[in-house]
């Protein structure tokens, strides 16, 4: 192992992560449904990968825009010694932008709860970065936020892009951000907020001519299949993602395309023709209803900055 990588910590609350509990009660609701947190084991987050290379995807290449075109003004806001903490780090690509303008930082912390991916191209950063220490830590962010403090208990710059806040519900992100927020030992968040845009736009996103959302929806069903020994037929579920115009939000849904039954862990679940199964919402804001929010959540939004077409928003938020 490189001597910069500490060995990947697991926080205590994702031993308590429960993929076959949470299905379980999502599919007995009457609207049934499944937690989007599920997509990301290795598949899911290879399948991610995948969509941020899309066309229609212009989320991933407008937000890595913003950040190397602002990454000198990022670092002089982050400051100096900072620990970049990392929440839902993914393929790790987006920070190496920061990693390469911010002013000697004392150790770069990805969470995320797609342990195996994360190992993975954390092994890769060290090699790139020897100098720099990396503590990957496997968990939900969901969940208490349990990050070991380093000595001398050094400020923190949280670092959350990809828009993963618009996938929780307006109360639900403030909730999140609160808690980001005390995690961070009084330093700031950038965070990388898609915008409320043209719906044709939206709904080309995510319905995109490849089909890989598609496969990517279905993971959820092929993962019970593979860790739980469900028997989901994958082509009896049809990939749907309708803009919500009145929320502000793309939702995505599995609807079943037959009356049909699956057995999941000893248990029988029936789906009616056509019913669907809510897997993900992804939340549109303007600038200034995420500013709301933040105030909302204690934080003070300092700096924001957004392409010229006005797609996808960064913003800068202080915590104390
Ligand atoms: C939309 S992707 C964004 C990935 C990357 N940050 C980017 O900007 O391209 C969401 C990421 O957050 C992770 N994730 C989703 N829910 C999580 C949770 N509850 N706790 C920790 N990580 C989570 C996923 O594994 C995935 O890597």
């Amino acid at each position: 192992m490189d001597t910069n990588l500490a060995r990947p910590q697991t926080t205590a609350s994702a031993d308590q992560d429960d993929f076959a509990g949470s299905l379980l009660d999502g599919l007995r609701k009457s609207s049934k449904e499944i937690a989007c947190k599920y997509f990301y084991d290795q598949t899911g987050s290879r399948l991610f990968d995948a969509i941020c290379e899309l066309p229609e995807y212009y989320q991933t290449r407008t937000e890595t825009a913003l950040l190397a075109r602002h990454a000198e003004e990022i670092a002089a806001l982050m400051g100096e010694d900072v620990e970049i903490v990392e929440f839902g780090a993914g393929s790790l690509r987006k920070v190496r932008i920061l990693l390469g303008a911010a002013r000697s930082p004392r150790a770069y912390t990805p969470m995320d709860i797609s342990g195996e991916y994360l190992c993975d191209v954390v092994r890769s950063l060290a090699a790139d970065h020897p100098a720099l220490t990396l503590r990957p830590l496997v968990g939900d962010f969901t969940r208490p936020l349990e990050i070991p403090v380093l000595p001398g208990s050094p400020r923190r710059a949280g670092f959350f892009p990809g828009s993963t806040i618009g996938n929780f519900k307006p109360d639900a992100a403030m909730a999140l951000l609160r808690r980001m927020r005390t995690s961070l030992n009084g330093g700031g968040l950038l965070i990388g907020v898609d915008l409320v845009k043209d719906p044709a736009r939206l709904h080309a996103a995510y319905n995109d001519a490849a089909g890989i959302t598609a496969l990517f929806n279905k993971n959820l069903m092929a993962r019970a299949n593979r860790e739980l020994g469900a028997d989901f037929d994958l082509d009896g579920f049809a990939h749907y993602a309708p803009y919500n115009a009145a929320a502000h939000r793309i939702e995505m849904y599995l609807v079943s395309l037959k009356r049909q039954s699956v057995n999941l862990c000893g248990q029988r679940f029936e789906f009616a023709q056509g019913e669907p199964v809510h897997t993900e919402d992804s939340h549109k804001y303007t600038i200034e209803s995420f500013r709301e929010l933040a105030v909302r959540a204690g934080l003070r939004p300092r700096a924001v900055w957004t392409d010229q077409d006005r797609l996808f928003s960064m913003h800068w938020l202080e915590s104390h």
